[in-house]
């Protein structure tokens, strides 16, 4: 069994995401840590909640992080998400509690706690919680199997400006931390996720799951995809977060190269911008692998067998 932290700011992909975990009996989550990104975290903390009594998943504990990217003002994202972050179907007032231990915290001890490489964290969001505990805790990093990111493009380039992802631009600064960490990385970034599209198809047999988790992603997909589709002009919308739970699970249905990614932090024209060295070209030194391309159709069997067994 894999022992993972889920970091996350949901976000209906986010949610998708947390439901693909909580259904794969090969992953334990030891814990989800909320992060402000697409929405404030007031809302990302209520959303998590309200995704695992969905999911019946009340024994799961949840921690608010931080609240503000490490240097700078937060940029979120309602016009994706709508104004709860997790617009879509109306889902009841969560009645189980948020910890009252901080995110960062939770994190630090947790992983205090463990073997040498035995957690693994998943970033759904801004790497802020996971770059304040490796700043606090630089000891912490040898208890981490890997990071596998949401973040990022290099070929699609920016999705919240021409050349950045928004979980990189939301706090370039903590990006840069987990970047240069030394950490064993691997970034799903838009290259792959674009790809990972929710076309009508796709999502009729997860429809025809006919649960009330089904439901729930149905409703959320087609909020999110009306304002992809227009973006993009594809048929579907990307489901971005999944891909980090999809490649625990499954890592074969992705490809990708191992090479060197920086994060811009400086210029106001490329701000948050993945510089990822693809071609080699560069001569630094590789620390991450970046993932540019996945088989889609394998993603979606994957995804709605799971959601079949909540
Ligand atoms: C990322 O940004 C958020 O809006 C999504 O939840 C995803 O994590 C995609 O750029
Ligand atoms: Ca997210």
């Amino acid at each position: 069994m894999q022992k993972i932290i889920i970091d996350t700011d949901p976000g209906q992909d986010d949610a998708v995401a947390i439901l693909l975990a909580l259904a794969s009996p090969e992953l334990q989550v030891l814990g989800i840590t909320c992060v402000a990104g697409n929405v404030p975290l007031p809302l990302t903390t209520l959303n998590a909640r309200k995704i695992c009594e969905l999911a019946g998943r009340t024994d799961i504990e949840i921690f608010a992080g931080c609240d503000a990217p490490i240097k700078r003002k937060l940029i979120t994202a309602e016009h994706v998400h709508g104004k709860t972050g997790l617009d879509g179907i109306e889902l009841p007032a969560p009645t189980m509690p948020l910890q009252d231990q901080h995110a960062v915290d939770f994190i630090i001890e947790t992983l205090r706690a463990a073997q040498d490489h035995e957690i693994t964290l998943c970033p759904l969001g801004p790497l802020t919680n996971i770059a304040t505990a490796l700043t606090r805790a630089p000891d912490i990093a040898i208890k981490i199997k890997q990071i596998v990111l949401m973040g990022g493009a290099y070929f699609e380039v920016g999705n919240i400006t021409p050349t950045a992802e928004f979980n990189i631009y939301v706090d370039p600064e903590a990006a840069e931390i987990v970047f240069k960490s030394g950490i064993d990385l691997v970034v799903l970034p838009l290259d792959a996720t674009h790809k990972v599209l929710t076309t009508r198809a796709r999502m009729d047999r997860i429809k025809a799951l006919n649960t009330q988790i089904a439901q729930a992603v149905i409703s959320w997909t087609d909020f999110f995809e009306r304002f992809d589709m227009e973006k993009y002009g594809s048929d579907g919308a990307p489901l971005h977060d999944p891909c980090v739970i999809a490649y625990l699970l499954q890592p074969d249905i992705f490809t990708g190269r191992y090479i060197n990614v920086e994060i811009e932090t400086q210029s106001q024209l490329t701000l948050g911008m993945t510089v990822a060295d693809w071609w080699g070209v560069s001569g630094r030194k590789a620390n991450a692998t970046f993932m540019g391309d996945v088989r889609a159709d394998a993603f979606y069997e994957l995804l709605t067998q799971r959601l079949s067994q909540l």
